[in-house]
């Protein structure tokens, strides 16, 4: 059973289509990549996966679970689905301890010292036991994402959702979240990732999917897509993103 199956996905804001039309598996133990511009929809097809958007179409089953029947219990499918956004999300008046440790107690109702061992397990995992006792604003921007990463893995999800994690973050600090990525991928951890870190996708991901438009253009194993894209628009894409940065004259 896949983990993620999309089939026929349509979505629209008013008359502004922004899916059209996306069928997509991932496959448990899969890390898939999304790339594509701008706009292209990638982040509102990753919504879509645990309705934080409501499809206008098509039909999403996640481990088998169909998450667009009506009737489906939303809440229990998506406790287990870890995401992580941009942006951290962190409580600021709670210890990263205490950001970890929350959302056990609360929503699974795990005891104290279950959630205690868990919390200490998981900030060992992203490299933060020593920042337990730390406020997220006494955080770099690196290790907030971090915490925010281990307070998604504490929750054991079968499935964790990364929309850019690294786009809002000093280019000293993005290595250190690529890190405990790649290392949680090597764990075997089922990964959806949209990310514009192409190093990242060629070595980590299993697949690459390119998105344009509200479609997948072309997808497949990243040496294939990096390396001899089929379609001109993916060549186009990523000769434009993979392009060395211009210095440009001040003005
Ligand atoms: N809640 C919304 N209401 C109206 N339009 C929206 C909404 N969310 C997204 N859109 C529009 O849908 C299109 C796709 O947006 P989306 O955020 O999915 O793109 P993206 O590929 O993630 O882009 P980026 O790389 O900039 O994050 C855009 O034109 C965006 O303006
Ligand atoms: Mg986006």
């Amino acid at each position: 059973m896949s983990t993620i199956e999309i089939e026929g996905l349509h979505k629209s804001f008013g008359a502004l289509e922004v899916l059209r039309g996306i069928d997509l598996a991932v496959e448990p133990g899969e890390v898939v990549c999304v790339i594509g511009p701008s706009g292209s929809g990638k982040s509102t097809l990753l919504r879509c996966v645990n309705l934080l958007e409501q499809p206008t179409a098509g039909t999403i089953r996640v481990a088998g679970v169909e998450v667009t029947d009506p009737d489906c219990d939303i809440d229990a499918v998506r406790r287990g689905i870890g995401m992580v956004f941009q942006q951290f999300n962190l409580f600021g008046h709670l210890t990263v301890r205490e950001n970890v440790t929350i959302a056990q107690r609360r929503v699974l109702k795990r005891g104290r010292a279950e959630a205690d061992r868990i919390t200490a397990e998981n900030l060992r995992r992203v490299g933060l036991a020593e920042k337990a006792a730390a406020y997220p604003a006494q955080l770099s921007g690196g290790q907030q994402q971090r915490a925010a990463i281990a307070r998604s893995l504490a929750m054991s999800p079968r499935l964790m959702l990364f929309d850019e994690p690294t786009s809002a973050l000093d280019p000293e600090l993005v290595g250190e979240v690529l890190a405990v990525m790649r290392a949680l991928a090597g764990e075997g951890m089922t990964m959806l990732v949209v990310t514009h870190e192409m190093a990242f996708a060629r070595e980590v991901a299993n697949r690459v999917v390119f998105m344009d438009a509200g479609v997948i253009v072309e997808q497949g194993p990243p040496a294939e897509v990096f390396g001899r894209p089929r379609e001109e628009r993916t060549r186009e894409f990523l000769h434009r993103v993979l392009e060395p940065t211009r210095v440009r004259p001040a003005d």
